[in-house]
């Protein structure tokens, strides 16, 4: 079998980032860490950071603006991931630079873990979000470096333990706003299984310049198919408050920053449908759960049920 490809991950203390990290690290790749000097010292990572080295992680300090440490780093690897954060989308062209100067990698993964952005219907502010991503997809292809972005649609933690509702901290037993007419579907993705479908990717020629969709059937269902699993699971029917398009727009042009951002994503998804609303052709993409058979995912059903 051939040698598993060394992955560096930057922005592996990110939320999205430390799954990918600890499923890199599973699965047998040497994994290194990108981590800032500052964050090396931050107490609060400290546990994070144990956790990378009792896995087997190789930690190295760098920072994305400080491009001789890049170099360095991206040197001793095969496959760069990338997850940092929405503040450093744009700056990413600063890891391709680095890409093109090392000159030995084989695989880019920049940070996306959404939407397909080439393939949404969003409105501001969500609109320039998609848009920066996808100026970094176009960067990537117009320098040739081998690419496969991961569109992994909703991470499970951020919409399921509260049904989406904002500002809850609990899935709704009373009342439940949807957005649109609730009919559009949707993808949730528990963030381990993200972890485990982009490692999969890494030395597959079958995901070499194409888009990872992470889109498993169980996981794809619209707000009210969502709804009525919630309610058989509680035994109780919910007072449903729809919000028409028109009223949702108002509402996003209305809310402050980040809550604009959000609701955004949301109309995306929940009213435009942008999680599913095209067919993926083999000349762009694959289906992730299609690809690994193998992987036994968490459903959005098992999911709940820690919420009953
Ligand atoms: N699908 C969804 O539901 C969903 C939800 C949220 C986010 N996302 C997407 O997931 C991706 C990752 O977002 P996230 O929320 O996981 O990010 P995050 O938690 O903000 O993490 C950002 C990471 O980037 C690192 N970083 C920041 N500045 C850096 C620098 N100058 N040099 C090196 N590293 C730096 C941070 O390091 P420190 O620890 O040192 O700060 C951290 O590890 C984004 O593309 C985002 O749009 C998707």
């Amino acid at each position: 079998m051939a040698e598993k490809s060394k992955i560096l991950i930057i922005g592996g203390t990110g939320y999205i980032g430390k799954f990918i990290v600890e499923a890199s690290a599973k699965s047998g790749h040497p994994t290194f860490a990108l981590v800032r000097e500052s964050t090396a010292s931050d107490p609060a990572k400290a546990q994070l950071l144990e956790s990378f080295k009792n896995s087997g992680v190789t930690l190295v300090h760098g920072d994305l603006y400080d491009h001789e440490s890049l170099v360095k780093v991206i040197k001793q690897v095969d496959v760069v991931i990338s997850t940092v954060g929405h503040g450093q989308i744009v700056d990413q062209v600063k890891i391709i630079a680095a890409i093109k100067e090392a000159g030995n990698v084989k695989r880019f993964f920049p940070s996306e873990f959404g939407n397909d952005v080439d393939r949404v219907h969003a409105v501001e502010p969500a609109k320039s979000a998609f848009g920066a991503k996808a100026q970094i997809r176009r960067t990537i292809e117009a320098e040739g470096i081998p690419y496969t972005y991961v569109s992994s649609n909703f991470f499970a933690g951020y919409f399921l333990p509260n049904l989406a509702q904002p500002g809850a901290t609990a899935p709704p037993r009373d009342k439940v706003v949807i957005l649109g007419d609730g009919n559009p579907k949707a993808v949730f993705n528990k963030e381990d299984d993200i972890g485990t479908y982009t490692i999969r990717a890494v030395d597959d020629p079958r995901t070499l310049n194409k888009i990872l969709y992470i889109k498993p059937p169980a996981n794809t269902l619209s707000f009210n198919e969502l709804v009525a699993l919630w309610e058989k699971k509680i035994g109780k029917t919910l007072e449903k408050v729809y919000v028409p398009e028109e009223q949702v727009l108002k509402n996003i042009q209305e809310s402050p920053v980040p809550i604009n951002v959000v609701l955004s994503i949301c109309h995306s998804v929940f009213v435009m449908g942008d999680h599913t609303n095209f067919v993926i052709l083999p000349s762009f993409g694959l289906e992730a759960s299609e690809i690994y058979p193998d992987v036994k995912y968490t459903s959005v059903d098992e999911y709940l049920n820690q919420f009953v």
